[in-house]
């Protein structure tokens, strides 16, 4: 069976109703925190079988995991002081079970000297025990989502002012919607066994360049403003009440894109998928669509 953990995630979501599309459901096994969801339960109505699987509790999953070959691990959302630990559990219990290949979750330009705190101390050790394992893997390394570019985006357009990291620095995104694709596409196939896949739009973007973007699609005017690396934590507790400490730890990803480490484009998603990613300009009409 083909494992999906964290059924519940924006993430899951996608890969699992993309899979749904490629494979029986009674070849898809989901994980996660909470069964009961309405997300978990209407999954599980379809055919999908449905487990209890929680990174913290391994106890959870050794059954959980039970009867998959195929296993994608999507990283959390904890702080990246738990997350290395949460990954070694998961990724010990999947060969434990059987697992033959392993998927996992990454980020772009991760290694032993990345300035994003999370490549650093979380994915790259990560991807190095999968590449000991033992087990076949596939990483994806995935671009910053284009959604975070949107998230404030009635903020951006009532002000007319986007206020991002990077200064002139360029940094290439991808629409979550998209990795879902490709995540599942590698899933459900048997290709690009040991590979690191490098998952971003066509092109990268300056703040200027998003900022114009998103002006062409809305019919606003909009200008792109910079934040400090810095100041960022600070900006983001006070404008979106996101909590000092895990806003903390992304001024390393905020030096990342101001010096350039995601100005980095591959061809990894239309080799994996054989279509090109979304551009930035498709991404926010798809925004503006979804806004009415
Ligand atoms: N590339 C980027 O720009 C970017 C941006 C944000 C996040 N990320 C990473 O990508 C991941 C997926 O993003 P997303 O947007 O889908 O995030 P999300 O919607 O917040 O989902 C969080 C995911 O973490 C799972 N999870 C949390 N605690 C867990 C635990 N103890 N054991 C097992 N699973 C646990 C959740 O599964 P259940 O709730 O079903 O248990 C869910 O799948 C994030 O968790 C983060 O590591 C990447």
């Amino acid at each position: 069976m083909l494992l999906v953990s964290g059924a519940n995630g924006n993430l899951a979501r996608s890969v699992i109703s993309n899979l749904l599309r490629m494979t029986d459901p009674d070849n898809i096994l989901v994980t996660t925190r909470d069964p009961a969801s309405a997300h978990a339960r209407e999954l599980a109505r379809q055919g999908v079988t449905v487990r209890h699987g929680d990174f913290d509790a391994p106890e959870t999953l050794g059954p959980a995991f039970e009867g998959a070959t195929r296993a994608l691990l999507i990283s959390t959302y904890a702080d990246n002081s738990e997350r290395l630990r949460q990954n070694l559990t998961a990724l010990e219990a999947a060969k434990a079970a059987g697992v033959r290949h392993i998927l996992y979750t990454s980020f772009l330009a991760a290694g032993p000297d990345a300035l994003a705190e999370h490549s650093q101390r979380v994915h790259w050790p990560t991807e190095q025990a999968i590449a000991a394992s033992g087990l076949s893997y596939t990483i994806l390394r995935h671009a910053l989502y284009a959604e975070i570019l949107v998230g404030d985006i009635d903020d951006t357009l009532a002000t007319g002012v986007l206020r991002r990291c990077g200064g002139s620095a360029a940094c290439t995104y991808v629409a979550r919607e998209d990795l879902g694709v490709s995540a599942a596409t590698v899933l459900a196939g048997n290709d690009h066994e040991n590979r690191i896949l490098n998952e971003t739009m066509a092109r990268s973007y300056t703040g200027n360049e998003v900022a114009d973007a998103i002006a062409r699609c809305f019919g606003k005017p909009v200008r792109y403003e910079t934040v400090a690396a810095e100041d960022w934590p600070a900006y983001m507790t006070d404008k979106w009440g996101v909590p000092p400490t895990l806003a903390a730890s992304t001024i390393g990803t905020m030096r990342a894109i101001e010096a350039g480490q995601f100005d980095l484009v591959a061809d990894d998603y239309r080799a994996v998928t054989g279509r090109s990613p979304q551009t930035l300009d498709e991404f926010l009409a798809g925004v503006r669509a979804a806004r009415g």
